[in-house]
């Protein structure tokens, strides 16, 4: 699908995106989730790989998973792997914090 920048500079990226939220980001034509933790950046498909909740309304642990708000199945934003539940990975998409903005690279929705 191709490359997309948020924001302008590192500073608005990092004064736009809070801490430990999950964020739905309008990527193209297509909408992403994004989390941001410290200078970390995790975004991945809003369906739940199970039966395509969205997962905006999820919740983060402190361990940095994701619990969706249907079946409370767990993905791991750092592995993609799904934790707690069986079903696909989540999808999960690249990103790079540049002094540019945020690069999110897109691969496949
Ligand atoms: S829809 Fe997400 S766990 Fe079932």
């Amino acid at each position: 699908m191709g490359t997309f920048t948020l924001g302008k500079s590192r500073g608005q990226v990092l004064d736009m995106i809070p801490e430990w939220t999950i964020n739905k980001i309008h990527v193209g034509e297509q909408v992403i989730a994004l989390v941001r933790i410290d200078v970390n950046f995790h975004a991945f498909q809003t369906e739940c790989p199970h039966r395509g909740t969205s997962l905006i309304h999820g919740s983060l642990t402190d361990d940095c998973e994701i619990i969706c708000p249907l079946h409370y199945y767990r993905f791991d934003l750092k592995t993609v792997a799904g934790k707690v539940g069986s079903c696909g990975d989540l999808k999960i998409y690249d990103t790079e914090l540049t002094d540019e903005g945020l690069k999110i690279f897109i691969l496949s929705v």
